[in-house]
C-alpha cells in the first residue's frame, strides 16, 4: 500500500471519511493524494474555467480556446444500442476526457430501475429490466475502468422517482427488490467498480446512506463488493451512522459532518477501529488514484465519431409506414429548433458542457440527398420555449403542403426532464401535438423526430403520421446520426429499452404523487415495465425491445440443448431477406410455466446484436445458467428454481417471439437443500 493508516493521527483518519470540497476527497494534511470526481453518464461534467480544462488555438481565429469534453448520447439511447461492445467504446471515451481532464474518478453509471417513465432522471438510466441494464452497465464500468480511470455505480438502490427524492422511503417487499432493482447492481458489480454511491431514499424507513441491511449486509457481505461506498451529494445524515453503517465517504464537504464523527469518537460512541475501517477504503481509493494512469487512446475528433456512432444505433425507428423512410431525393421540409442546434439533453447534474456546433440537420440532409433534391428548413419555436406559440404557423403549413415529405423535431428538453423532478404526463407538450394535427390536415407523408429522455405517448397522434423517429436525448452527434439514418446512408437498429404505453394511467404506477406522504410503496411488485403489461395483456404503443429496420429478417429453428446442471445454450438463425445490411437485435425470453409464485409471463434472460448482410443468415447461440430461470424465494432466502415446465421464447421485440419451445427442468436441487 502507498499510503499507511499508522503515520495519518486519528483526526486526518476522521477527516479521510467526508470529502474536501464539492469533487474532491481530503488530503490528509497532504499525506495523501486527493481523489478528483467529475459526473456524469453522458460524459465528462466540468466547464471552460475549471483549472484543468485543457486549451487549445482555435485554427481560424488564432486565440487560445478551451477544449471541451463530448457530450454522448444519454443512457437512455445508449440502451437502445443493446451493444455491451458499444457501450464499452463509449464509455472508454468519455473515460478518455476525464484523463485529458484530470479526473480520476467518473460518477457514472446510473442503473436505477425505470419502475416509470415520468422519472425525471430516467434519461440517465438504462432500462425497465434488470438484465439489459446490468449487462450494459457491466460493460460501461468496464470501458471506463480499462483506462485506469474509477467509476461510481449509481444510486444504491430503489431511487427510482425524483419527487421527495431525499425523503422519500421506498417499501419493496424482499423479493421486488432482489428480482428487480438490486439486480442490476448485481450483475454491475461483476466490473468491480471503485465506488459505489448511496441514493437519497430512505430503504424500509432508513436512509439509504446509514442502512446496514443494503449497504453491508447485501452489497459488502452478500454481493462481496470491497470497493468504497460514497453517499449521494448531500445524502448523509448523520455520518456516525452511515460510518457504522460502512459508507465510508461522505460528499460533498460539510463541516457538520466532520463535527459529527469527531464528537462520536471523542463519546466513544465511534470507536478508532470503526475509524480505521472507512478511512483504509478510502485509502485505497486514493491508492487506485494514484495509480500510473493509461494516456488517452482516443482524439476528441475520435470521441465525437463515437459519440456519432452510438447515437446512430441507440436511435429508434418507430413507425415507417408506406416505406416513407428512407427519404428520396425529392422536397423536404424540415421543422424545428432541435434540427438547427442539436439535441437536447436532460437537466441536472449529468449535463455536457461542450462546444460542439452541431452542422444543421437539414444542411446535412441537402449535402447526402445531393442537388436533385431540395431541403428547406423553418423553425418552429425557440428552445427552451416549449409551450409557446407556434412561430411562422402559416408558412409552416404552406412549406409542409409543398413538400414530399415533412420531419418535424418535436419533444422535451431539459425544462421538462430533470433530476429532482418527475413528468406530470407521458404526452408532448401540447404545442407539438397541435403542430403535428395541425400540419397532419396539409401532408400525409409526415415524419415525427421526437426527443426525449423516456417513453411519450403518442396515441393522440400516431395514426396521424407515417414516420416516428425516437431520437432521444442523441447527444452532440444527432445530427450526423439522423442525416446518415434517414437517408438510408445508415441503417435503423436501435431497439426500445422501455415500454412506450398507450396512457400514462395504463403504467403500473401512474403519476408521481406518492402514498402517505414520504412513503412510496411498490405495490406492484416485480410487475414493472413489460412485465406489468404482459401480466395484465395491455395494449402498448410500443413494446420493450421494438425498433424497426430498413432490412427484414426472419427468425428460424430454434433448439434448446442441455449443456450442463441448470445450463442450456438456445440456438436460432436470423435471416435477412431484404437487400439492405442490417444488424439485428434478437430477445431471449423465459417463462416459467407453473410457479409457486406469481411470476411474469416472460422475462429477458438473453440478447444478441448481429450484423447480418442482405440475404445472409446468422446462427445465434445464446447460454442459460440456473439464474435465468430462478426466482429469488424470501421464504427461503435464497434464488430457486423450481422443477418443472418452462418456455424459451425468441424474437425481434418483447411482443413478437415467432420461436417458442418447451423445457422441463429436472435437475433442480430441492428448495429445502443446502443453496
Ligand atoms: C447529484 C446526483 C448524483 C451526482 C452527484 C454529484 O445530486 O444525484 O448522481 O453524481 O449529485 O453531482
Amino acid at each position: 500500500m502507498k499510503y499507511d493508516l499508522t503515520k495519518l493521527t486519528i483526526d486526518e483518519k476522521i477527516s479521510l471519511l467526508v470529502g474536501a470540497n464539492s469533487m474532491t476527497t481530503s488530503d490528509a494534511n497532504g499525506k495523501v493524494r486527493p481523489v478528483q470526481m467529475c459526473d456524469g453518464p453522458l460524459g465528462l461534467r466540468t466547464g471552460p474555467k475549471h483549472p484543468a480544462t485543457p486549451k487549445t488555438v482555435d485554427p481560424t481565429t488564432g486565440e487560445t480556446i478551451p477544449v471541451s469534453p463530448v457530450a454522448m448520447p444519454a443512457t437512455n439511447v445508449l440502451a437502445n444500442t443493446w451493444d455491451p461492445t458499444l457501450t464499452f467504446s463509449l464509455a472508454a471515451a468519455i473515460a478518455d476526457d476525464c484523463l485529458d481532464h484530470q479526473r480520476d474518478l467518473l460518477l457514472a453509471p446510473g442503473v436505477n430501475i425505470k419502475r416509470t417513465p415520468v422519472c425525471g432522471r430516467n434519461f440517465e438510466y438504462f432500462s425497465e429490466d434488470p438484465f439489459l441494464t446490468g449487462t450494459l452497465a457491466r460493460a460501461y464500468i468496464q470501458g471506463v475502468q480499462s483506462k485506469g480511470v474509477g467509476t461510481s455505480l449509481k444510486h444504491f438502490c430503489a431511487n427510482n422517482a425524483e419527487y421527495d427524492r431525499q425523503a422519500i422511503s421506498s417499501e419493496v417487499d424482499e423479493r421486488t427488490l432482489r428480482e428487480i432493482y438490486l439486480t442490476p447492481f448485481e450483475i454491475a458489480l461483476e466490473a468491480k467498480p471503485w465506488t459505489v454511491m448511496c441514493s437519497y431514499n430512505r430503504v424500509g424507513g432508513i436512509y439509504a446512506s446509514e442502512n446496514p441491511w443494503t449497504l453491508k449486509e447485501i452489497l459488502r457481505d452478500e454481493f462481496g463488493f470491497d470497493g468504497i461506498i460514497i453517499s449521494d451529494w448531500g445524502a448523509t445524515h448523520n455520518a456516525t451512522l452511515a460510518a457504522k453503517a460502512t459508507l465510508d465517504l461522505t460528499m460533498p464537504y460539510q463541516k457538520e459532518h466532520l463535527d459529527n464523527l469527531r464528537a462520536a469518537y471523542s463519546a466513544g460512541i465511534l470507536t478508532e477501529e470503526e475509524i480505521n475501517e472507512r478511512a483504509q477504503k478510502v485509502l485505497l481509493l486514493s491508492e487506485k488514484a494514484a495509480a500510473p494512469k493509461h494516456s488517452p487512446t482516443t482524439t476528441p475528433k475520435e470521441r465525437h465519431e463515437i459519440a456519432v456512432k452510438a447515437a446512430k444505433a441507440g436511435i429508434v425507428l418507430l413507425k415507417n409506414e408506406d416505406g416513407i423512410l428512407p427519404l428520396q431525393k425529392n422536397k423536404i421540409f424540415v421543422c424545428g429548433k432541435n434540427a438547427l442546434l442539436g439535441a437536447p439533453t436532460g437537466g441536472g447534474s449529468s449535463a455536457v458542457w461542450t462546444t460542439f456546433k452541431p452542422t444543421p440537420l437539414h444542411q446535412l440532409l441537402q449535402e447526402k440527398l445531393g442537388s436533385d433534391a431540395f431541403v428547406s428548413y423553418l423553425p418552429c419555436h425557440d428552445r427552451g420555449a416549449i409551450g409557446s406559440a407556434i412561430l411562422n404557423a402559416p408558412a409552416v403549413y404552406k412549406a409542409a403542403y409543398g413538400a414530399d415529405v415533412t420531419l418535424l423535431c418535436v419533444g422535451n428538453d431539459g425544462k421538462l426532464e430533470f433530476e429532482g423532478g418527475d413528468r406530470e404526463y407521458l404526452r408532448l407538450p401540447k404545442v407539438y401535438e397541435d403542430l403535428i394535427d395541425t400540419t397532419a390536415k396539409y401532408t400525409k407523408n409526415l415524419v415525427v423526430l421526437v426527443y426525449a429522455g423516456s417513453a411519450i405517448d403518442m396515441s393522440a397522434w400516431i395514426d396521424k403520421v407515417k414516420g416516428v423517429v425516437f431520437v432521444g436525448f442523441a447527444g452532440e452527434g444527432a445530427n450526423e446520426a439522423l442525416a446518415a439514418l434517414l437517408t438510408g446512408e445508415a441503417n435503423f437498429s436501435g431497439k426500445l429499452s422501455e415500454t412506450f404505453p398507450l396512457d400514462l394511467n395504463d403504467t403500473p404506477v401512474g403519476a408521481m404523487k406518492g402514498n402517505n406522504g414520504f412513503v412510496e410503496r411498490y405495490l406492484e411488485g416485480v410487475f414493472v415495465g413489460y412485465r406489468h403489461y404482459d401480466e395484465q395483456a395491455k395494449e402498448v404503443l410500443f413494446p420493450f425491445g421494438h425498433g424497426l429496420s430498413y432490412s427484414q429478417f426472419v427468425y428460424s429453428d430454434l433448439t434448446v440443448e442441455k449443456t450442463g446442471k441448470l445450463a442450456y445454450e438456445v440456438s436460432y438463425t436470423v435471416t435477412n431477406l431484404s437487400s439492405v445490411d442490417g444488424e439485428e437485435i434478437s430477445e431471449v425470453y423465459v417463462r416459467d410455466v407453473f410457479a409457486s409464485v406469481s411470476r411474469p409471463p416472460k422475462e429477458l434472460k438473453g440478447y444478441s446484436k448481429d450484423l447480418i448482410k442482405a440475404g445472409e443468415s446468422k446462427r445465434i447461440h445464446i447460454p442459460l445458467n440456473a439464474r435465468s430461470f430462478a426466482f429469488y424465494s424470501v421464504a427461503l432466502k435464497k434464488w430457486t428454481v423450481e422443477n418443472g415446465d418452462f418456455e424459451i421464447l425468441v424474437g425481434p421485440s418483447s411482443r413478437i417471439l415467432p420461436l417458442q419451445t418447451k423445457l422441463k427442468i429436472e435437475d433442480a436441487p430441492h428448495p429445502y437443500s443446502e443453496p
